[in-house]
């Protein structure tokens, strides 16, 4: 077992550097090249996250991948090639794709995810599960952010393979993505190895805000302290790096990260229409289960001033109605 995990590993790391040199020095990687260029991810960066692009060709890397003489049912399970239906022939898996090469923790390639050019379907096209690659319990450039992250005592955890190396290019190295949209527990628990402290910066879609929710939920329960970053206006973090740049993402993005629970009163309050009396009454309520559910009674009692505030209540009147609430949960 151990010498066909090394196999796939020495493909993969094979597979990586062919992509790479396609995408850097042949007319092949042209269009991924200007592809890349336009979303203004540069050379520097390009070379750090080893970027790569698989031709539009049926047998690219297996005619390089035979010619070293890999067993080719073995690159099959690696994930690098796939099987026609009838079972007879072996080609590339990734064609016409600029490709993103996966790390495990110490640096490995053991994975890939891949973008199409256009519009095909799917967007992205990632490695299956493999031997090499266990999804759950790997986060997407946590061996190069492990120092920065480690220093800072800070992790910022993206959605998106593109939304890291944006923020990276902007100076922003502690940048991890979960593989997908949402984060499980084992990766919670490797960011909590890592740093006490996490924002959480998805992309403000309604996907985004939901996987968020949860997100927070799970590094809480891991024993993270959790803040959460959100753009303007459905944007996602590489939108905005380009709009507005990278200091202004960190100034007014990151460092004005709110906590879990006015995260939480935002989303629940952008759900109602608060002109209305009935609709405002009906947030408030909502808002005071919330709050009730915070074990900290300090923390119950900061956001019981934040709304009374906001709603010109008395303080009086909602602890009132909060013992109500608490009543009816028991
Ligand atoms: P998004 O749909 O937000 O993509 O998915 P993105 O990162 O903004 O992509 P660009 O900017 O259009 O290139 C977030 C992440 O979800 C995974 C990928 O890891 C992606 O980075 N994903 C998304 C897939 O695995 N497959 C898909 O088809 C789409
Ligand atoms: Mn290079
Ligand atoms: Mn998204
Ligand atoms: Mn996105
Ligand atoms: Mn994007």
């Amino acid at each position: 077992i151990r010498r066909k995990k090394d196999t796939m590993l020495s493909a993969h790391d094979f597979a990586a550097k062919l992509y790479h040199h396609l995408l850097r020095n042949t007319d092949h990687g042209e269009n991924a090249r200007n592809y890349l260029l336009n979303r203004q991810i540069q050379l520097a960066t390009i070379e750090e996250f080893a970027l790569g692009y698989s031709p539009d060709s049926w047998n690219t890397l297996l005619y390089q991948l035979e010619k070293r003489e890999y067993p080719l049912p073995l690159m099959e399970e690696a994930g690098l090639l796939s099987r026609s239906e009838n079972g007879e022939r072996l080609f590339d898996k990734f064609r016409g794709r600029v490709m993103f090469p996966i790390h495990d923790s110490q640096g490995q390639v053991v994975a890939f995810g891949a973008r199409a050019l256009g519009d095909a379907q799917p967007k992205y096209l990632n490695s299956p599960e493999t031997p090499l690659f266990n999804k759950s319990q790997l986060l997407f450039n946590l061996h190069r952010a492990r120092t920065s992250i480690r220093k800072q005592q800070e992790a910022v955890l993206f959605e998106g393979y593109v939304d890291v190396i944006s923020a990276w290019q902007a100076g922003i190295q502690n940048g991890v993505a979960s593989l997908g949209t949402s984060l499980t527990e084992q990766q919670a628990r490797i960011i909590r190895r890592n740093s006490e402290h996490v924002t959480i910066c998805y992309d403000s879609d309604q996907a985004g805000t939901l996987a968020a929710f949860k997100a927070a939920d799970l590094l809480e329960k891991a024993g993270c302290f959790v803040k959460v970053a959100q753009m303007p206006g459905g944007m996602d973090p590489d939108d905005y790096i380009r709009k507005y740049g990278g200091e202004r993402f960190r100034n007014d993005i990151l460092l004005h990260a709110s906590s879990v629970m006015a995260f939480r009163l935002q989303v629940i309050r952008s759900r109602y229409a608060l002109s209305d009396e009935t609709e405002r009454m009906q947030y408030i309520h909502e808002a005071l289960t919330e709050i009730s559910h915070l074990p900290s009674a300090v923390e119950r009692d900061h956001y019981m001033r934040q709304l009374a505030e906001e709603f010109h209540l008395s303080l009086d009147a909602l602890k009132l109605e909060q013992k109500k609430v608490f009543k009816t949960q028991k």
